[in-house]
């Protein structure tokens, strides 16, 4: 299996939450490592940048005031199979659909403000991952 990168923010809601250390446990105990992090508030224009990809969707400007309602904690996580198995910790987007165990049915309390967020595809990866750290702040092992 492929070793990947992936990333990962950690919402306005579960930052407030102070749950970012049991969210962290979650990719670690899932074999996945943080090899870079960072707290942002994020700007308007920024968040925009981000989401770009849904501006047509109905639900874009909630989203994008939810993401600047507060920190967001954002990560490079990697490991095997890094985009799926995050995915797969976050659960479905909506937290009453979220598999039991998962983050988002852990620790997520509406479609809006659901806890995490993480790359769907390699190529949304590489795009989601420069848009927050240049290379050399990523740690190589
Ligand atoms: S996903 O995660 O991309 O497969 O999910 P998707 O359903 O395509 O949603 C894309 C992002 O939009 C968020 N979202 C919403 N925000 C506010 N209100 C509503 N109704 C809503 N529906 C979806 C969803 O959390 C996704 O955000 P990210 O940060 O990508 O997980």
């Amino acid at each position: 299996m492929a070793v990947e990168r992936t990333l990962s923010i950690v919402k306005p809601d579960a930052v407030a939450k102070n749950v970012i250390g049991k969210i962290y446990s979650r990719f670690e105990d899932a074999g996945l490592r943080i090899v870079a992090a960072r707290m942002v508030q994020l700007s308007r224009p920024e968040a925009e940048g981000f989401y770009a990809v849904h501006k047509e969707r109905p639900f874009f400007n909630d989203l994008v005031e939810f993401m600047i309602s507060g920190p967001v904690m954002v990560q490079v996580l990697e490991g095997e199979n890094a985009i799926a198995k995050n995915r797969e910790l976050m659960g479905a987007t909506d937290p009453k659909k979220a598999e039991k165990g998962t983050i988002r049915a852990d620790f997520a309390d509406s479609i809006d403000a659901n806890a995490v967020h993480g790359s769907d595809a390699p190529e949304t990866a590489a795009v989601e991952i420069a848009y927050f750290f240049p290379s050399m702040q990523i740690c190589v092992r």
